[in-house]
């Protein structure tokens, strides 16, 4: 344990803090003029680049800046992140909802967001989420089988698609006008939208095609797809909405030269940040040669700059190297999971005593892999890192982390409030561990229930795999009843809505 904590730190992964950002100053200025039209139509931009090249960052720095303005103090900023499990409906906007409840009872902004019709508002929409995405009933049972887990899911939502639609315009109207009449712009950021499914970007769509006054919407796209089939389709419907777009790409020698002094200390020859421009000119490149050089006690010289860079084949691969064992074996233990973590499971998956759990998990923060996240959950501090983390497992301990991931979910089900991500998560844990029996009745049960949500992606995954454990299990029955799901599905995904617009 000690060990952890003498070797590692460092700066953290983590999405810069404002004070910290260096260089953009062009996309700043594109998304201040962008801002500054806000109060008269509603804006939105989409920030976009490859992973590691400073999008979370440039939307940190964004609501920073929004509140930096004269007045800007009274700008509330509503800030989500979709992660990447699939299906969780609306997640990202019911952390916005959530947002918004705390500024309003906040005294900053109590006097721009206590009107009554704003509650009001607030409520309904709150409610019609809750209609829409409750999966389960608030629930005390539940140990391991398949069947009781989905005994108390919901059947078909009591509301459909468009009244949450109407709710969330109606709400950011209400907003809007409270932000017109005191001439304020609230702003409105979602980090990750490539990770969010069909419904969430119908949602999203159908906000930005009729954003009102006083609203700045701005949220992050991954352009490299490692993860979820996001940024194509986004790009098209972004094209026909004619909302603008902020590319990032990496940071030039005045931008590398401010990222090492500002937050290492490191002043930096022109020739080593010449070096780092070529060859690791994301920021996260940048972070990690940084590190690696501070770790190892080494000036940032050029030559120095070519060592540290040639030990590696990529960035995340320089983190790992210089890890410690007992912190890459945490590492590796939580990486099967989807974040965000919840502590009890984390608690399960680290085999950590009630009294162990804090001092873990501040080791974590100290580590500078993981991050907190607002709600008390965790994840790592940047997905490369998990992602890295997830390619070097064997086959052979994906699956056994896998089978306890869903072991732990089962045994600190009673403790976690997010009854659809806790759904989620076992359904995945128990395929990815070849636990193909519950696999199969869980994935298949879920599926129909994204199904009768119209979302055709949940459904469609959660399915295959049902069709994929039915064959490990030579269940004929099983299989057929799978596919049979599998072509209603794709059937009612080619065909037009059914809700909605
Ligand atoms: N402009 C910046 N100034 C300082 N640090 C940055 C900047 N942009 C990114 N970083 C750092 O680089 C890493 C990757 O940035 P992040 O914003 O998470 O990228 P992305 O969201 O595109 O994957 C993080 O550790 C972050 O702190
Ligand atoms: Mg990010």
């Amino acid at each position: 344990m000690d060990e952890i904590q003498q070797q590692v730190g460092g700066v953290s992964y983590a999405p810069s803090p404002p004070e910290e950002f260096c260089g953009r100053r062009e996309e700043l200025e594109q998304l201040s003029a962008i801002l500054s039209r806000a109060g008269e139509h509603g804006q939105t931009v989409m920030i976009s680049g490859p992973p590691g090249i400073g999008k979370s960052s440039l939307l940190n720095r964004l609501a920073y800046e929004v509140q930096e303005r004269p007045g800007g103090r009274q700008s509330p900023v509503l800030r989500a992140e979709v992660f990447d499990l699939p299906g969780m409906i609306f997640a990202a906007f019911r952390e916005l909802l959530n947002d918004l409840r705390r500024s309003s009872a906040s005294a900053r902004f109590g006097s721009l967001l206590d009107a009554e019709s704003m509650s009001e508002a607030l409520r309904y929409a709150d409610d019609v989420f809750e209609k829409y995405a409750a999966p389960v009933e608030p629930v005390g049972l539940l140990p391991k089988a398949g069947e009781e887990i989905v005994g108390v899911f919901a059947r078909t939502p009591e509301v459909g698609y468009d009244r949450v639609y109407q709710a969330f315009e109606e709400l950011l109207k209400e907003l809007g006008r409270q932000m017109s009449m005191t001439g304020h712009v609230a702003a409105v950021l979602l980090d990750d939208v490539h990770l969010a499914s069909s419904h969430d970007r119908r949602l999203l769509r159908d906000v930005v095609r009729d954003l009102p006054p006083g609203i700045l919407l701005a949220f992050t796209c991954r352009t490299e797809d490692g993860a979820g089939s996001g940024y194509a389709t986004m790009q098209e419907e972004i094209r026909e909405l004619g909302i603008h777009e902020v590319q990032l790409t990496g940071m030039q020698r005045p931008e590398i030269r401010e990222l090492g002094e500002r937050r290492f200390h490191f002043s930096i020859d022109d020739a080593a940040a010449g070096l780092l421009e070529e060859r690791a000119g994301d920021p996260f490149g940048l972070m990690a040669c940084f590190n690696a050089l501070r770790n190892r006690g080494l000036s940032p010289s050029r030559e120095n700059v070519a060592d540290v860079i040639a030990g590696a084949d990529d960035p995340a691969g320089l983190v790992f190297a210089a890890l410690p064992e007992p912190m890459k074996a945490w590492m590796e233990n939580l990486c099967v999971l989807n974040p965000p973590f919840p502590v009890p499971v984390m608690a399960c998956m680290l085999d950590l005593q009630e009294a162990g759990v804090a001092p873990a998990t501040d080791r974590l923060l100290e580590s500078s892999m993981f991050r907190r996240l607002p709600d008390g959950e965790y994840a790592f501090a940047h997905p490369l890192l998990q992602e890295h983390c997830r390619h070097c497992l064997s086959e052979e301990t994906t699956v056994a982390l896998n089978a306890r991931a869903a072991d732990c979910f089962e045994r600190s089900i009673h403790r976690l409030p997010d009854r659809l991500h806790v759904l989620l998560s076992l359904a995945g844990h128990l395929f990815d561990a070849h636990e193909y029996g519950k696999a199969a009745d869980l994935n298949l049960e879920i599926g129909l229930r994204f199904h009768h949500r119209d979302d055709h992606d949940t459904a469609l995954l959660l399915t295959e795999r049902a069709i994929i454990s039915a064959e490990h299990l030579e269940d004929d029955a099983l299989l057929a009843a799978a596919k049979r799901q599998r072509d209603l599905i794709r059937q009612r995904a080619s065909g037009p809505l059914t809700a909605g617009r």
